[in-house]
This record gives structure tokens, C-alpha cells and sequence, in this order.
């Protein structure tokens, strides 16, 4: 095989440290004028441009990216692909949504070709907004899963999918069973996972729309295939917290499900997890369960407050990814995403530091999917998926930043004033996938 080399040229951001400490800033190292070599996807050198690229071989493809941030590619740690024909949707809460909006639209991926043309709108609005890599829900449809995995692959995206199980509180053409549940993802997941950069995921929905056997079969099927992630919903609402109390009377709580049936554990990702008790936050820790936080979702259908700086300043942490939840989210920007993960913070009464906002939505959410060693980072050795970030967008931003102090001051201005407009550029598997010029 051809080899194929890549340079980007910029201000290369990189976290040399866990920001959820007491000087987050220290755990940001920066090339203001830097160099990222990357060779067949993977990063090969990093360093100050100047000296680099007297080493770069003729042949590599130089992005002179000089003034704008370059990034690792921001991760969603939970989306749902389907939905983005509802993103938007008006004056529903989790259930009555759900059942409103989130379920009709489901109904349509049974054809593959409304799924193929769906998955690609998807992949395009992420790329538009700097999202390299996703946990995603697909639908109760094998096709669903095919055609997502399919689009992706034509970028080699390191994604993560699977079909959704329902078998009970659904309507009767989103139902599965817990034998064709688990013999369909079964499949789907031999099919899929390991296959280029693509990861399956095992997708109860959550807890309501499965009966105990179909969390059975989803616990032995992970059991077998324990190479394979996991992802649902928990305690993101207070009427479907009661509710699980109702369906599931034996459990100590919500997670206590989930725990019952094996699906906690190293690579299961739950969403939400706003309501937790300290049992279940003491689980999660445990097993190693990972949180997504949703932000735009949490306000959008008025779940409740996530309370970020509770799982990491403790003594039992817990990984945290941030994601936008479309649908149920009201935005594909991870920049706005920040925003309001800062604002939820606000409301609980402390400041999200913007290099922890930034960490949440790499380092972090690829630390949910125990996927850090690969992605979420610029290291040497690690896949190359970044974002660009111009600073100077719109004309607000542009004047705003010139009464910015610090490189700090610049990253939050942009969390907090910036949206598709501020990416420039995203690059998947070393090759350039959106550009805005
Ligand atoms: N809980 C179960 N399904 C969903 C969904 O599609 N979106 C959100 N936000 N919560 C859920
Ligand atoms: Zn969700």
C-alpha cells in the first residue's frame, strides 16, 4: 500500500494532563506555531513547524491551518442518528416525547435507503461541527445499523453504533423480541465490529423498553462478546425514574437494573445519569460504567442539572464524556454544547473551566468508550482526527477577542460565542473531511 502523509500546520492544542484538578490550565500544552505529521491515519510528530518542516518529505500534503486552533476531533459520546429530522421539537418532556416525535421518526429506517441518505445528513452535520468520532443509537432495524456503518466506513470514522432493543412499551413496529433482539445484534455486531475503525455498541434503549428477558439476553450477549461496548439511558428524568421503579419493583434503583443484569462494566456508557443515588454513583465508579453528559438535551426537554464536578471531585470518580443527544438535544455544535454545560454548571453554582470543557469533549468522552490509547488526543501514535477551530468567526467574536488576555480567555470565547461557523476544518483518519472555504 501507498503510503500517505499528511501535515497540518497551526496553533496545536494538546492535553498533557487531566484538567479536573486544581490548576486546569496546566494540563494544556500549546504550539502556537505548530506541526502535526501524520502518516496513514496515525500520528507520526508533533512540534514547532519551523524545525518540523525541514523534516516533512516531499510527497506529504501540507493544510496551512496558521491562526486557527487545531484540535483533537471532538467525540459525541451519545447521539441518536435518527432523530436529527426531529432535532427541534416543541414543549415535550422524555416520555411524552418520546412517544410524540422520537418514535414515528424511528419507524422509517426499516427502509434502507431513507437510512443511507439519514446516516449521511448525520455525518455531515458532525463533521460541519468538528465530531471526528460518536457513539450513536441506530433504530430497532438491522438496516438502520448497516447504513450508518456503511456511510461511516467510506471515512474510516472510528464510530460506534448499534441497533436498538425494544420489546415492550413501544409501539408494535419498533418492537423486536428478546430472541430476535439478540440473535439481530448478535449478527449485526459480528458483521460490524473490528471492521476498519468501527466499534459495536450493544443498545438496550433503556430499562422501560425492555422486558427483564430481553436485559438477558443483552447481558449474556455482552458476556460473549465482551470486546463489544455497551450503551444506554439512566436517571435522566423523574417520572421515568419512577417508572422503573414501577417495571423493575425487585432493584434497589435505576443502575441497580443494569447491574442485575450484567451491563455495567468497562465500555458501557450510560446517558444522562442526572438523579443518581450514592449506591449507584459507588457502582459506576466500581465497574468502571461511564457517564455521557447531554447538556443541550438536559435543558432542551427539561430532564434536570448534571452535576459534572461531582463525578470528578470525589473520591470514587467517574468518566465523563460530553454529547449532544440529538434528538432530545437541540444542537449538533459541541462548541454550544460547552456553552451549555458551563451554564449547567452555573445554575449548581461553580465554573466549568473551559480547558475541562474541551477535555470533556475528547479526552473525556473517548475515555467513556476506553478508547483514549486512540483518540480524543494529539500524541504521537494516536489516530488523526482533528478539528479547526478558526477564533475570529463572526464579527462579534472577532471583536471580542481582541480584548482577550490569555489563551484561556480566547478557548472560552469561543465555547461561549462560537457554533458551526467557528470550525474551519475537520479531518478524519488523517484525511480532510469538511472544510468551510
Ligand atoms: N431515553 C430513552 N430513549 C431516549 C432517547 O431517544 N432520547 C433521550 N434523550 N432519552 C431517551
Ligand atoms: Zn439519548
Amino acid at each position: 500500500t501507498v503510503r500517505t502523509i499528511t501535515a497540518l500546520r497551526g496553533h496545536v492544542l494538546q492535553f498533557s494532563g487531566d484538567p479536573f484538578c486544581d490548576n486546569p490550565a496546566e494540563a494544556l500544552t500549546d504550539w502556537p506555531d505548530g506541526l502535526i505529521i501524520t502518516e496513514n491515519g496515525k500520528i507520526t510528530a508533533i512540534g514547532d513547524a519551523v524545525e518540523l518542516l525541514k523534516t516533512l518529505p516531499s510527497d506529504a500534503v501540507l493544510y496551512d491551518h496558521s491562526g486557527k486552533f487545531i484540535l483533537p476531533g471532538f467525540i459525541d459520546c451519545h447521539v441518536h442518528y435518527p432523530q436529527t429530522e426531529i432535532i427541534a421539537s416543541y414543549g415535550a418532556q422524555l416520555i411524552e416525547w418520546l412517544n410524540t416525535y422520537t418514535f414515528p421518526a424511528e419507524a422509517k429506517f426499516g427502509d434502507i435507503e431513507y437510512a443511507r441518505r439519514a446516516a449521511d445528513v448525520y455525518l455531515q452535520q458532525s463533521f460541519a461541527n468538528g465530531i471526528t468520532s460518536a457513539s450513536v443509537y441506530c433504530t430497532i432495524h438491522p438496516e438502520s445499523v448497516d447504513a450508518l456503518f456503511e456511510q461511516a466506513a467510506r471515512y474510516n470514522m472510528r464510530i460506534a453504533a448499534g441497533k436498538v432493543m425494544m420489546d415492550r412499551n413501544a409501539p408494535a413496529n419498533l418492537r423486536d423480541t428478546a430472541q430476535s433482539g439478540y440473535d439481530q445484534s448478535k449478527a449485526l455486531l459480528e458483521k460490524w465490529h473490528g471492521q476498519g475503525r468501527a466499534l459495536y455498541s450493544i443498545t438496550p434503549r433503556f430499562a422501560p423498553t425492555s422486558t427483564p428477558e430481553q436485559m438477558e439476553a443483552t447481558g449474556a450477549l455482552w458476556k460473549e462478546h465482551p470486546e463489544a461496548l455497551v450503551q444506554t439511558h439512566t436517571s435522566e428524568n423523574r417520572q421515568e425514574l419512577e417508572w422503573v421503579g414501577e417495571l423493575y419493583p425487585e432493584h434497589p434503583d435505576y443502575v441497580g437494573v443494569y447491574e442485575h443484569y450484567g451491563l455495567l462494566g468497562k465500555g458501557c456508557v450510560l446517558g444522562h445519569g442526572i438523579y443518581l443515588n450514592d449506591r449507584e454513583k459507588a457502582v459506576l465508579h466500581e465497574t468502571g460504567t461511564s457517564i455521557a453528559h447531554c447538556p443541550t438535551s438536559n435543558t432542551f426537554i427539561g430532564s434536570g442539572l448534571f452535576d459534572v464536578r461531582g463525578s470528578h471531585f470525589t473520591h470514587q470518580p467517574i468518566r465523563v464524556g460530553l454529547a449532544t443527544d440529538v434528538g432530545g438535544g437541540s444542537s449538533f455544535s459541541i462548541l454550544t454544547t460547552m456553552r451549555t454545560a458551563y451554564e449547567i454548571a452555573q445554575l449548581q453554582g461553580y465554573s466549568l473551566h473551559p480547558v475541562q470543557a474541551y477535555y470533556l469533549a475528547t479526552v473525556g468522552s473517548a475515555k467513556t468508550l476506553y478508547q483514549e490509547d486512540r483518540i480524543g488526543n494529539i500524541k504521537v501514535g494516536m489516530e488523526a482526527d482533528f478539528a479547526v477551530i478558526d477564533p475570529l468567526s463572526t464579527p462579534l467574536i472577532r471583536h471580542r477577542m481582541g480584548y482577550a488576555n490569555s489563551l484561556i480567555d480566547q478557548l472560552f470565547i469561543q465555547m461561549i460565542l462560537g457554533d458551526d461557523r467557528a470550525i474551519a476544518a475537520t479531518y478524519v483518519d488523517g484525511k480532510r473531511v469538511y472544510s468551510q472555504a
